[in-house]
């Protein structure tokens, strides 16, 4: 197959288009950066589309390419429903295949806080066969680019579902949690703060079995027009386990907490209770990182190691 991944230098859309380039596909992957492209893509063996996503002439580059490519994943940076709205609609005026031809597929990642419900029993809980929930306001917007997606009738579109997602350069795990642990454990005291509450039960994903599941997606992307996956382990752990794992590795005395002062705070600190069954139905995925607990020396000697290399 061909693919194109959008946001080929992200978090999740490299880990992707590795993954894709080591399953045997053709790989193209936009980056902004020329020195990305030099640098991380080619050395992969992702064929560089080297564009700015969004600008005018970027959507006219990456359109031409995705034309040609039986697979397109939207994995760029979320900047909204417009962005993401308008991306969809690019490549839409691009694709044109003759009648009769199988129809390409189209990935857009987007997030499992849409299903949240917060703490509780069964009655909060939640997977891909149940209906997107009002919980947390900041991701309410995802539904505005999901439905499109769902509903084209142009193209197989499915939707992935990241939970949080974590390993290497850590992410959102890094932003809200390492960073202020490397920072406080320069300190005195050691005491770090960060949002959470003691119910709190984070779903997480390693980024690695997170690129296994787009791949087996994409390849069934005809079987699976339609549907929306969790990418998500099994079992949820409590984020005061995930910090008192961080306060371990990290020489820090302890943690405190922080008032949540954003829609996007919110969420992190929310509670979404699932254990994703679709993606192993439809494709056998299953995936096989240690837990973000339980690994967490690995993921933050990770972390510290690429904050080394990026500086
Ligand atoms: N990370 C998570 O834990 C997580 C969890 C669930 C869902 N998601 C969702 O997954 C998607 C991808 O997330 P991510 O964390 O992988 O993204 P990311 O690493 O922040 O960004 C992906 C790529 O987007 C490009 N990009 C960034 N800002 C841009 C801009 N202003 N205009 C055009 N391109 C831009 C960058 O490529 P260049 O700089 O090379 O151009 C970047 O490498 C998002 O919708 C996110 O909400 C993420």
């Amino acid at each position: 197959m061909k693919v194109l991944i959008l946001g080929a230098t992200g978090f999740i859309g490299f880990p992707a288009a590795e993954a894709f380039v080591r399953a045997g596909h053709i790989v193209y992957g936009t980056t902004r950066s020329a020195r990305s492209a030099e640098q991380k893509l080619s050395p992969k063996e992702i064929i560089p589309v080297v564009a700015d996503p969004s600008s005018e002439e970027g959507m006219a580059e990456w359109g031409k390419i995705a034309a040609r490519c039986d697979i397109v994943v939207d994995a760029l940076s979320a900047n909204g429903a417009k962005t993401a709205i308008d991306t969809f609609h690019n490549y839409l005026q691009y694709v044109n295949r003759p009648k009769g031809s199988p129809k390409p597929t189209y990935i857009y990642t987007s997030g499992l806080w849409i299903n949240s419900r917060g703490y509780g029993g069964l009655d909060k809980w939640t997977d891909e066969r149940q209906p997107t929930s009002t919980y947390n306001e900041g991701v309410q917007w995802r539904p505005l680019i999901e439905i499109p997606v769902l509903e084209s009738e142009k193209v197989h579109g499915i939707v992935i579902r990241g939970a949080v997602v974590y390993g290497r350069e850590g992410s959102a795990v890094a932003t809200s949690i390492f960073d202020r642990a490397l920072e406080a454990s320069k300190t005195e005291k050691k005491i770090f703060e960060t949002v959470y509450q003691n119910e709190s039960r984070v779903a997480s994903i390693h980024t690695d079995d997170m690129a296994d599941l787009y791949v087996r997606v994409a390849e069934r992307g005809p079987l699976l027009r339609g549907q929306v996956f969790m990418a998500s382990n099994q079992a949820t752990e409590r984020l005061t386990d995930v910090l008192d794992a961080v306060v371990r590795v990290s020489g820090c005395n302890g943690y405190k907490a922080k008032t949540p002062r954003s829609a996007y705070e919110e969420a992190w600190a929310s509670t979404t209770l699932i254990k994703p069954s679709l993606g192993d139905a439809l494709t056998g995925w299953k995936p096989k990182k240690m837990s973000l607990v339980d690994g967490m020396d690995i993921y933050w000697s990770s972390y510290l190691a690429n904050k080394n290399l990026n500086e």
